[in-house]
């Protein structure tokens, strides 16, 4: 047990890298206590390491999120060892591009597996003690791949559109119990996950600005958390337009015969 029990704590998948450990470093330097969470201990051992020279505490708390049991244990370790977890930051993802000619239903299983399974298997975990407390923040992390369907995408932007509307689903029920949920949809961010993309990425931004941009939002009463605005507005734009006209100008931004 801590000194940081009765404060209790932010609980963050996806913390061992990119978006979801430059959230965890930034909110740990402005002092809340930070349950970090991925599967690579390694990583997280890092990161706890790093946060403790910014003045910071990070504990890590090693889990794949697609595993149900294993995610309501880590839930439950954290809170005996952090105290209640105050908000959630669901932020574990994968990507991989399929083509037509790799197309197959197992990337699509791990896809959900890790992307929709993992954040659905997170809520799960930590609704019991925020409904009880009638208090309590989530947050979601989605993708604006989620917005529309988008080439090589048909697996990611599944599992992100997923998120989006499962996320919207929640919300006016959250609100009723007096817990907020937000939905948190980055355009494109230097990670290694965007690291593998072979095409050049319109307003890529680096993760620390993407974990700045994020802690802002929470702060914010805004359902959605979405940057860089430029960019994300533009796509914003393209949900609403007919197909036709969506997929010529899709066609022409990707350069798709
Ligand atoms: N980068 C972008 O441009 C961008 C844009 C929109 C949305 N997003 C979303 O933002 C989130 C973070 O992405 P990122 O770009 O920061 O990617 P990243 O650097 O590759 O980080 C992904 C994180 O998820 C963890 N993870 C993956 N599979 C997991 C599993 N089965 N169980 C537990 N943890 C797992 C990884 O840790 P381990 O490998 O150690 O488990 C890592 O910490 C993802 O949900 C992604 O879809 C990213």
């Amino acid at each position: 047990m801590t000194t940081t029990a009765s404060t209790g704590c932010v609980w963050i998948t996806g913390a061992s890298s990119g978006i979801g450990r430059a959230l965890a470093l930034r909110l740990a330097r402005a002092g809340r206590p930070v349950a970090a969470s991925a599967r690579s201990l390694r990583d997280l051992a890092e990161l706890s390491d790093e946060a403790r020279l910014v003045g910071g505490f990070v504990q890590a708390h090693p889990v794949d999120v697609s595993d149900r049991s294993a995610m309501l244990a880590a839930a439950r370790d954290i809170a005996s060892d952090l105290g209640p977890i105050r908000l959630a930051v669901f932020a574990a993802g994968n990507h991989l591009p399929m083509s037509l000619e790799t197309f197959n239903a197992d990337v699509f299983q791990r896809l959900v597996q890790v992307n929709l399974f993992g954040v659905v298997h997170g809520i799960e975990a930590v609704l019991p003690d925020m409904l009880a407390r009638r208090a309590g923040h989530i947050a979601v992390v989605s993708s604006v791949a989620g917005y529309r369907g988008l080439p090589t995408a048909s697996a990611y932007g599944a599992t992100k559109a997923a998120l989006i509307n499962m996320t919207e689903a929640l919300k006016l029920d959250c609100d009723r119990h007096g817990i907020k949920l937000q939905l948190i949809d980055p355009g494109f961010v230097k990670t290694p996950l965007t690291d593998k993309n072979p095409f050049p990425m319109p307003f890529l931004i680096s993760a620390e600005l993407a974990a700045e941009r994020i802690e802002a939002g929470l702060k914010s009463g805004r359902f959605e958390i979405t940057f860089p605005k430029r960019f994300t507005w533009m796509l914003k734009l393209m949900r609403v337009l007919p197909y036709a006209l969506y997929f010529r100008l899709t066609r022409q931004a990707t350069r798709q015969r």
